[in-house]
């Protein structure tokens, strides 16, 4: 695509509904919190470490920066360092996962977490024209009940008005080997609290679409995460694209992280829209690839041959996915169209 300028894909505002906070820690925030944890890491440079050949592989590096992650100020600090960075590539909105089942194990507590990422999440609105809320996502492999017990502690904070930023539950983690209906108890509590639900289905390598039904059908999901295993499925894949349920695609992840494909010429995000899903883009675990927001949007263009005008499409796109209301969505199409009227994008 006929693109030009580093800052160009950096320069469009971005909203990003598929963003794990624990993953977008910086490099040299992780040695700092990993030491002060008491568990120095084996490599000095924690990039190192950050080479996967699976899901799995990757999550147990990611549960690694998870694990330095101790008090209210550690994620008060990723989520404003977070967010600075995401605003640096044109996030201007974020839906963002934080998973907290392994920090609950240790003895953590829910309402310290969600205040220390609130606090932040403001600090860093101050500051940057970003905005953000979260997504508490249940750990899969921690099991159902832990499921249903994280609900229950997020209710009890949204009751004391403790949670203000959290409008959704999510699932994450390991998808091999996983009972995904077992989790619908804990789904069914979140809808009952008015959370909005998603969950990461159809991911690793070895999964098929069936957990992409069972999150809709079962879940009661509004949106997937991942999703790349619908192709698999034409009957499923023409009902999502029916009923516009939104895919929170992370291309530059399914082929570093999940080890899907060889590289993003084999995604098959192009004719995912083509077929007429609703698809948006989003970085995963940023700072665990290498990776932003921005870059991500020139991998795409570059690496699934997009035009800028189908790029202009999915940014708009993900603006249609969010969980906001429409005069919040309005007014991020607004931001949009201004500022991409006056960008150097020329047709290819
Ligand atoms: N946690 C962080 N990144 C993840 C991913 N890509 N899949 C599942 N769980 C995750
Ligand atoms: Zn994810």
């Amino acid at each position: 695509m006929a693109v030009t300028g580093p800052d160009v894909y950096d320069g469009i505002p971005k909203v990003e509904l598929h963003c794990h906070v624990e993953g977008t820690v910086r490099p040299s925030t992780v040695v700092e919190l990993a030491r002060r944890a008491g568990h120095p890491l084996p490599v000095d440079d924690p990039r190192q470490l950050y080479r996967y050949d699976s899901l799995d592989s990757f999550l147990a590096i990611f549960w690694l920066v998870q694990e330095t992650l101790l008090t209210r100020d550690d994620w008060a600090r990723i989520a404003y360092e977070s967010l600075v960075d995401g605003a640096a590539h044109g996030l201007r909105y974020r839906e963002m996962f934080f998973t907290p089942a392994r920090h609950l194990a240790a003895g953590q507590d829910l309402g310290e977490i969600v205040a220390g990422l609130t606090d932040g999440i403001e600090a860093a609105e101050t500051e940057v024209p970003v905005r953000c809320a979260l997504v508490a996502d249940i750990d899969k492999a921690y099991g159902p009940a832990a499921g249903l017990e994280l609900v229950d502690r997020i209710g009890d904070l949204l009751r004391g008005g403790r949670a203000r930023r959290v409008i959704g539950v999510g699932a994450d983690s390991t998808e091999l080997g996983v009972d995904l209906a077992a989790f619908a108890p804990a789904f069914a509590a979140a809808g009952r609290l008015g959370l909005r639900r998603t969950c990461h289905a159809g991911e690793a390598v070895g999964a098929g679409p069936e957990n992409i039904r069972i999150a809709i059908d079962v879940l009661g999901v509004e949106r997937i995460d991942h999703g790349i295993a619908i192709v698999e499925d034409p009957a499923l894949l023409r009902r999502v694209a029916s009923e516009g349920i939104p895919l929170t695609v992370c291309p530059t992840s399914n082929v570093v992280i999940a080890n899907r494909y060889a590289s993003l010429a084999e995604h098959p995000l192009p004719a995912m829209r083509d077929a007429g899903l609703l698809v948006t883009i989003n970085t995963d675990d940023p700072a665990m690839m290498g990776l932003d927001l921005g870059a991500e949007y020139r991998a795409v263009a570059d690496g699934c041959g997009f035009t800028a005008a189908s790029l202009a499409e999915l940014a708009i796109d993900g603006i249609r996915s969010t969980w906001l209301d429409a005069s919040e969505q309005a007014a991020l199409r607004a931001d949009f169209e201004g500022v991409v009227a006056g960008l150097p994008v020329p047709e290819a």
